[in-house]
């Protein structure tokens, strides 16, 4: 299954499971588009973060939201990843929120580690398809907890995102 790794959260990709859609039942969704909209698409120009994800471990290339444009709800996602600099296609871990562990002015954004790539991305231009939904962001009672987290939430994107 899509992101079996990851408990209590509803996968909407190529396959829906668990609840969290109350009132259509899951044949009826199934055949949609994804499901609530997804797959997402978006493409943005790489900006600079807080550069604290460097330290936890986790490098995110941020995106800012779309204007003019909703965006799914905030939580942690899989997602696939192509950039205009580098030939390739890869996983991504996303972020859509504004990072309640931690005390941060840039408010909304979207934050994609790239899994296996190392590279300077500021600048270039990266486009972003959000395949599953994974949980949502919250507050951890630490930033170890959080980390450990994301180390969990990396697994699942590897399960859920077929390159
Ligand atoms: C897969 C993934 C999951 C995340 N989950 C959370 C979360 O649950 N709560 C939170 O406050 N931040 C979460 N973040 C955001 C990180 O806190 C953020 O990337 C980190 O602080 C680095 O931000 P910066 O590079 O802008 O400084 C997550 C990031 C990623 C890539």
């Amino acid at each position: 299954m899509l992101g079996g790794a990851v408990s209590g959260g509803t996968v909407l990709g190529d396959t829906v499971s668990g609840g969290g859609i109350g009132l259509i039942d899951e044949d009826s969704v199934v055949g949609l588009e994804g499901g609530a909209g997804l797959p997402f698409v978006m493409d943005g120009v790489v900006i600079r973060g807080e550069q604290r994800g460097r330290q936890l471990g986790f490098p995110t290339a941020n995106l800012r939201p779309p204007e003019n444009r909703a965006l799914p709800p905030n939580g942690v996602y899989a997602g696939r990843v192509t950039l205009d600099r580098f030939p390739g296609r890869w996983v991504g871990a996303v972020n859509i929120g504004v990072r309640p562990q931690f005390e941060t002015a840039l408010g909304l954004l979207v934050e994609v580690h790239i899994l296996d790539f190392n590279g300077d991305l500021y600048g270039s231009r990266l486009h972003l398809e959000l395949v599953a939904w994974l949980r949502d962001e919250r507050r951890f009672d630490s930033v170890d907890d959080l980390v450990a987290q994301i180390q969990r939430d990396l697994e699942a994107c590897r399960e859920a995102v077929p390159l």
